[in-house]
């Protein structure tokens, strides 16, 4: 050990203790379910402008034109650069399209989203086959498709992160969304270990119980009352919290960061104390 600090350097030559924003200057993100899809947006939508906001130029991958074009010129008319690529993320040869495309635009992928999801509230024995395979399509599948097409175009740097839900713990209602969420959050732990040779990163952020989207979808103020109450900080979260931990996740903060599951809940359910088994 060197005992004389006067023969120290001040220990702050690494990249990371100088870092400041912006983090993905001259890189390009792929962010699938990236349209605009409604008033509150989505997950995707708000990591696109995340990354954007980041220097990075944007694909916006999304099967809905209008809501992809949303997305895209809203970038475009903050100063950056977007372009809209229509895709059935559940469809692997429009997905090895899709990259072609975006390569042949920017002619590189440095970070890839996947956002691409969602469910019913069927239970297991309930649910038919047909509703069964396309859970596990839209939320698992899907984001296989982009990660083996896009792997190939990524370098030593590059990062994915896959978005998955709270659900992956549930053992009830929507279990079909919940078994393709924990398997996708499994896709995550091996494409990580998978690409860490090639210094690429995978890592999943856990959805919990935000206010957005999908959630605003048919939901009353009482049950979103019920929800926010139900969360231990009892603050209701947004899009914003999940994108800014993905953002995180995609630029070299993390660099040492790959193969795990981030959950952004607020601190997961509210603990209630329940006394006894049965007492009130
Ligand atoms: N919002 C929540 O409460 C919540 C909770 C837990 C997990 N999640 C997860 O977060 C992710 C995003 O949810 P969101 O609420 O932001 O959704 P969203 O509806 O805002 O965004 C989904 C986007 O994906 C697009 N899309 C859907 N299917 C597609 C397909 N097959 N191909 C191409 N594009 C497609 C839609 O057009 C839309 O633009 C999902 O994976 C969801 O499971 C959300």
């Amino acid at each position: 050990m060197s005992a004389d600090p006067s023969t120290w350097e001040f220990p702050v030559t690494d990249p990371l203790a100088s870092a400041a924003p912006p983090w993905l200057p001259g890189k390009v993100a792929v962010v699938a379910g990236g349209g605009l899809s409604g008033p509150e947006g989505g997950v995707g939508f708000a990591l696109a402008w995340l990354y954007h906001r980041q220097g990075a130029a944007i694909a916006v991958l999304d099967r809905d034109p209008a809501a992809a074009a949303r997305t895209v010129e809203g970038i475009r008319a903050d100063g950056g650069d977007a372009e809209a690529f229509v895709v059935d993320m559940t469809d692997d040869d429009d997905v090895a399209r899709a990259i072609a495309a975006v390569m042949a635009r920017f002619g590189r992928i440095d970070v890839v989203a996947d956002s691409i999801g969602g469910g019913g509230i069927e239970g297991i024995f309930e649910t038919t086959v047909a509703a069964w395979d396309f859970a596990m399509e839209l939320n698992l599948k899907s984001a296989w498709y982009l990660l083996r097409h896009a792997q190939s175009h990524m370098t030593r740097g590059g990062a994915a992160v896959l978005v998955s839900s709270g659900a992956a713990e549930g053992r009830g209602p929507g279990l079909p969304y919940g078994i393709a969420k924990t398997a996708l959050e499994k896709l995550a732990v091996g494409a990580a270990a998978t690409l860490a040779p090639r210094g690429i990163r995978v890592n999943c952020v856990r959805v919990g119980m935000i206010w957005g989207a999908f959630a605003a979808k048919g939901m009353s103020q009482e049950q979103r009352e019920i929800r926010r109450q139900n969360v231990a900080m009892q603050v209701e979260g947004n899009n914003w919290d999940i994108a800014a931990a993905g953002l995180f996740l995609s630029t070299e903060a993390s660099r040492w960061v790959t193969g795990q599951v981030l959950s952004v809940d607020g601190g997961g359910m509210a603990l209630r104390n329940m006394g006894q088994a049965g007492a009130k």
